[in-house]
């Protein structure tokens, strides 16, 4: 990653594609469309709320992010997507039941035009789906080039000047890297001969990125995470980020868990148990798909704790993840942790933290500050992995052969000193020796 010698301005519209158009999807649609209309602010987004500081703590330079960095404003926001299911953005928002009907009423003119295109979709690869706007071909290569043929014809009609797309869509089922991911003339060749290695989220990521456009991955799915991916995004300077949002448990996680090993504080054990109601918890109640979010879920300790160099405190932790499909809650999630610690001479100590937090509510900022950061990425000259953006996923993208960062605040600096890099700051390291000198 290079400093740009010239940081291309956002000009123009920027065209938000969004491969599923559910509760997360409409969530930050709705949303957006409130903040414009000035019924709502944009709580929870780190470029429309946050700060950064510049230089010394004596020099009292504390500039809002999208002051210090150009990016796309909200005004310039275009949005599509694919579902496989025809509701508008208005219908699909209000089976959702995320946002109050008054709110989605007053903007019911800015969300009914919004109608996804037709899914790429193959039930598959998610069992607790079954929706009946979906392409038909004869290949998965067919597929893409509709997914294609979407792409261009959005792009003409709306005339935007770039694009991103955010996978917004269900979590398939649990899949490995395997020899048709390897490279692009077999993942090529694997979308040719409907190899069954290739789920539809790749679909679209294949289209996305040969057509240079960034990619997202919000969910833990395979999707752009092995070297065919990879390849292709930097072959089309595009930037490419996942895996999954962190909201809700997992950002409780890697910000307690940090603290226990800073501390040298033991751990035993930890259990996380989950209620949701909505159509996520639906399609996780699927043991396949539950599988790609508890491998994404079960990471993060193992790396923040570091076992192998702290065995007395952290060499024999029980750690469990369970997601309950409970329709009462809706999008209205609580999630449950009970940590066992011990602290001085092993004497045990218990947390617990009943998290009654809102899915989508936490999830839609994240949409915002990934789309616009990854369309700076793209300005900046920046392709393949972006490490700096692991701040938002549970299960970060790395190159191969490194490990990822977890913890809150070390991907906190990591994004803002990335900030601070791209705009020839110098980077903070919180030394603060020269202010005694
Ligand atoms: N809300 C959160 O806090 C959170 C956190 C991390 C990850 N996620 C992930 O984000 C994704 C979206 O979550 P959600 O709550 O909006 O789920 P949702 O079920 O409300 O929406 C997903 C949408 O994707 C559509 N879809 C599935 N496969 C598709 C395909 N191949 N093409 C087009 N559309 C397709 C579904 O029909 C559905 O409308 C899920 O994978 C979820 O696990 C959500």
């Amino acid at each position: 990653m290079n400093k740009p010698d010239q940081l291309a301005k956002p000009t123009g519209k920027l065209g938000v594609l969004m491969p599923g158009m559910g509760a997360v999807a409409t969530t930050f649609i709705a949303g957006v469309e409130a903040v414009k209309a000035g019924l709502g602010q944009p709580i929870g987004s780190i470029t429309q709320m946050g700060t950064i500081r510049l230089g010394k703590r004596t020099e009292n330079r504390t500039p809002m992010i999208k002051d210090f960095v150009p990016l796309a404003g909200l005004d310039d926001l275009v949005f599509g997507g694919w579902d496989v299911f025809p509701d508008n953005v208005y219908e699909a928002a209000t089976h959702a039941g995320v946002l109050q009907k008054d709110t989605l009423t007053a903007l019911k003119d800015q969300l009914s035009p919004i109608k996804p295109w037709k899914a790429a979709f193959d039930r598959n690869y998610v069992r607790r789906l079954e929706g009946s706007h979906i392409k038909t071909g004869k290949t998965k290569w067919d597929l893409a080039q509709q997914v294609r043929e979407d792409i261009h014809r959005f792009k003409a009609d709306n005339k935007v000047e770039r694009l991103v797309m955010i996978w917004c869509g269900s979590t398939e089922i649990f899949l490995e890297p395997q020899a048709v991911h390897q490279t692009i003339e077999s993942f090529e060749q694997g979308l040719k001969d409907n190899h069954e290695g290739i789920a539809p989220s790749m679909i679209y990521a294949y289209v996305a990125l040969t057509e240079g456009i960034p990619f997202i991955n919000g969910a833990p799915n395979l999707t752009v995470d092995f070297p065919a991916m990879q390849e292709l995004a930097k072959l089309h300077n595009a930037p490419i980020c996942g895996k999954d949002f962190k909201t809700g448990q997992t950002l409780m996680k890697t910000v307690l868990a940090p603290a226990f090993k800073a501390r040298m504080l033991g751990l035993r054990g930890w259990y996380s148990t989950n209620i949701l109601g909505n159509r996520d918890g639906e399609i996780l109640d699927d043991p396949d798909s539950f599988k790609t979010k508890e491998e994404s879920k079960l990471g993060v300790l193992e790396q923040i704790l570091q076992p192998h160099l702290y065995p007395a405190l952290y060499g024999d932790v029980y750690h469990k993840v369970r997601i309950n499909y409970y329709p009462p809650r809706g999008d209205e999630k609580e999630g449950w942790d009970n940590i066992d610690i011990f602290g001085w001479l092993g004497y045990p100590m218990q947390i617990k933290v009943d998290f009654l937090c809102r899915d989508s509510i936490l999830a839609a900022p994240l949409v915002l500050d990934l789309v616009l950061f990854s369309d700076l990425a793209q300005r900046a000259g920046w392709k393949g992995i972006q490490e700096w953006l692991s701040f938002f996923f549970k299960s970060p993208m790395t190159a191969p052969g490194l490990y990822p960062e977890h913890d809150l605040f070390i991907q906190s600096m990591k994004l803002k000193n990335t900030l601070r890099f791209l705009m020839g700051e110098d980077l903070i390291t919180h030394l603060g020796q020269e202010y005694y000198d």
